[in-house]
């Protein structure tokens, strides 16, 4: 007797996938999806240029994790084109360090002209395509884009929401005024540096981990920079990076609350910028082997003390927001190092981290400032 049923009758568990409306609908159209490519392209470049040059705390962080989203949505629809035998749009690009402040947007300016624009046609073709036939696409653009660009706008429109200054593009390396800042290292056991040192040792150790952390914002600058300023990252690496980013916004609100719940006022912690200004001074990719083989692989043991120094200090949520940056920041030294050995796979990541020691060395030297070693790095400039 089921013989005698209607196919779509038989298929009913194609509703679970929201296939049951099957014969009904379009095609999307391929230039559609292009221009949509385009644009998310082109707001992934523009976010990671804001996320660089905000000066403003929440601001950086916010549309660092924005970032991440709409790359995913980009990156989602590049695989899709591809499999579609379609040439993708160039993403272009441009370094924030060296490209003046005003050819770069605002996020409010992201939102309305590329972001929104690309939501609305989704949500238009997804109302009415013929979704048997277009699934792999109605997949990337239902389950990936729509959601990815609805956080991202979500993320940029609570930002306003809070009155934070988000329109002020400054310099790699500017904080906002609510914080003072020092750069002659990023010791924080250093006597020169506020707050000063307590007479718990293991106290201190944990503050100068949280401290650390909250000053990634010149790690989220550094990956930021890359992603802005190189347009040839394949769409696979380019997603890791986007998720590197988001990564080091985490780290650094993860260690303003930690300083919080310690009880430090974090306005009153000033923030270090050596980091950010060794590697503004250097090209991308040299920031990029900076970071991830000297700044990265010199603090990485001292994240995991700091996850056991929180536990014994009884402060469970640092302890376990630490241990899972200690595993964030082994994953960033060994994408960074497949990203630098794609680009130039004669080197090898011993050599990357000779070079990128001498750059250091060679900025400190200019600064006055003592030279450091892998063993020393950690502390002096670690991240
Ligand atoms: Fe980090
Ligand atoms: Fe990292």
């Amino acid at each position: 007797m089921i013989n005698s049923q209607k196919v779509q009758e038989r298929m009913s568990f194609l509703e679970t996938l929201g296939l049951n409306n099957g014969f009904e609908g379009q095609l999307v159209s391929i230039d559609d999806l292009v221009e949509w490519t385009r644009l998310t392209g082109l707001a992934s470049t523009y976010l990671a240029g804001v996320a660089v040059l905000s000066p403003v705390f929440e601001v950086k962080n916010g549309v660092a994790l924005a970032l991440f989203e709409v790359v995913d949505a980009y990156v989602a629809m590049v695989n899709r084109l591809q499999e579609l035998h379609t040439k993708v749009p160039p993403r272009p690009a441009q370094d924030p360090v060296a490209v003046p402040n005003a050819r770069w947007l605002t996020p409010k300016e992201i939102v309305e002209q590329l972001l929104e624009p690309v939501l609305a046609g989704i949500n238009n073709v997804l109302a009415n395509t013929n979704r048997i036939a277009e699934w792999p696409t109605v997949r990337v653009l239902e389950r990936v884009c729509k959601p990815s660009l609805t956080a991202a706008i979500g993320i940029i429109d609570r930002i306003y929401k809070q009155k934070l200054n988000a329109n002020v593009l400054a310099r790699m390396g500017e904080r906002d005024d609510r914080y003072t800042t020092f750069n002659h290292t990023r010791d924080y056991e250093d006597d020169t540096i506020e707050p000063k040192v307590e007479s718990n040792a293991i106290r201190n150790a944990l503050i100068a981990q949280l401290r650390t952390q909250r000053d990634e914002l010149d790690a989220v600058e550094t990956f930021a920079r890359l992603l802005a300023a190189e347009s040839e990252i394949r769409p696979a690496m380019l997603l890791e990076l986007a998720r590197v980013v988001s990564d080091e916004a985490r780290h650094s609100l993860i260690g303003e609350i930690g300083l919080e719940k310690l009880g430090f006022n974090p306005f009153n912690v000033p923030i270090g910028t050596i980091g950010a200004e060794l590697r503004s001074s250097l090209q991308p990719w040299e920031g990029l082997a900076q970071i991830c083989l000297v700044g990265e692989a010199g603090n990485l043991q001292k994240i995991d003390q700091g996850s056991i120094d929180a536990r014994d200090l009884n402060e469970k949520v640092i302890a376990e927001s630490l241990r899972m940056i200690y595993f964030d920041e082994r994953y960033h030294i060994e994408f960074g190092t497949r990203l630098l050995l794609e680009r130039n796979p004669e080197k090898t990541p011993k050599g990357f981290q000779n070079e990128a020691l001498s750059l250091t060395n060679k900025f400190l030297q200019n600064r006055g400032l003592p030279v450091v070693n892998m063993a020393n790095v950690g502390r002096i400039l670690g991240e």
